[in-house]
């Protein structure tokens, strides 16, 4: 069967992780978490006191790195010049660097040819911002997440370990402000590509999301 490009995008708490990788999962097909690479990034500038505002200094960093995922006996692993720091990206300050660092040109110009490299090969389901609109508007099938603030700040909160290392407060402030961000940056806005499918997951559980991405993609492998 002909294997598609399918982009999932949507702001922070929409339900993007877990419904991507279960859609890769079912179709077997590759899962990239795009989030990760810029939250790779930034990881990189924190460790290494970087001032993203900081232009030679931050584009020094960039020709500096070398990201990528690897395949291991623990999953699908974020690397960073060989070293796995995917334990060490999901941070709250981790979180609000990497939206800091996604409005840098450079940083999306070098995430951008990486993503691209990733994409050639198709049967991939590639999550993000700006798949469906920047990076691959000639997927085969894309689709947009929304959902309240409130819910995703639920959603957040709970995914947060024992005890939670902000209030659910905090949590909904943080999402409010790296949506305007993502929303409101020059390039690459967050936004639905005209030929998505948008899927309001505020009151959906996961399967009934699942279960209608599922009849989408199949529609569109029957018209192939
Ligand atoms: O999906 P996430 O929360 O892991 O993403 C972290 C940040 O990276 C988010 O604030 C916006 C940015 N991002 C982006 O600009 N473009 C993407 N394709 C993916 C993430």
């Amino acid at each position: 069967m002909e294997k598609l490009l399918i982009t999932i995008d949507g702001p922070a708490g929409s339900g993007k992780s877990t419904i991507s990788r279960l859609l890769a999962r079912h179709l077997n097909y590759k899962y990239i978490d795009t989030g990760a690479l810029y939250r790779g990034i930034a990881f990189e500038t924190v460790s290494h006191k970087i001032d993203p505002d900081d232009e030679p200094q931050l584009n020094g960093l960039l020709e500096r790195i070398d990201l990528g995922f690897e395949m291991t006996e623990k999953g699908l692993r974020l690397m960073s010049n060989g070293r796995d720091i995917t334990g060490q990206i999901r941070s709250p300050e981790i979180s609000m660097m990497a939206s800091r660092v996604s409005a840098k040109p450079r940083v999306r110009e070098k995430l951008f040819s990486l993503q691209k490299k990733l994409g050639k090969e198709k049967g991939a389901v590639f999550e993000g911002r700006d798949m469906g609109t920047v990076v691959f508007p000639e997927a085969d099938v894309k689709f947009f997440l929304v959902a309240s603030v409130e819910e995703r700040a639920k959603r957040r909160f709970l995914e947060m370990g024992d005890p939670p290392s902000q209030t659910l407060e905090e949590v909904a402030r943080d999402i409010q402000k790296r949506d305007e961000d993502d929303s409101n940056r020059k390039i690459a806005p967050l936004k639905a590509a005209p030929d998505a499918t948008t899927i309001d997951t505020t009151s959906l559980d996961i399967h009934a999301v699942l279960g209608k991405m599922i009849d989408v993609v199949r529609s569109v492998l029957q018209e192939k």
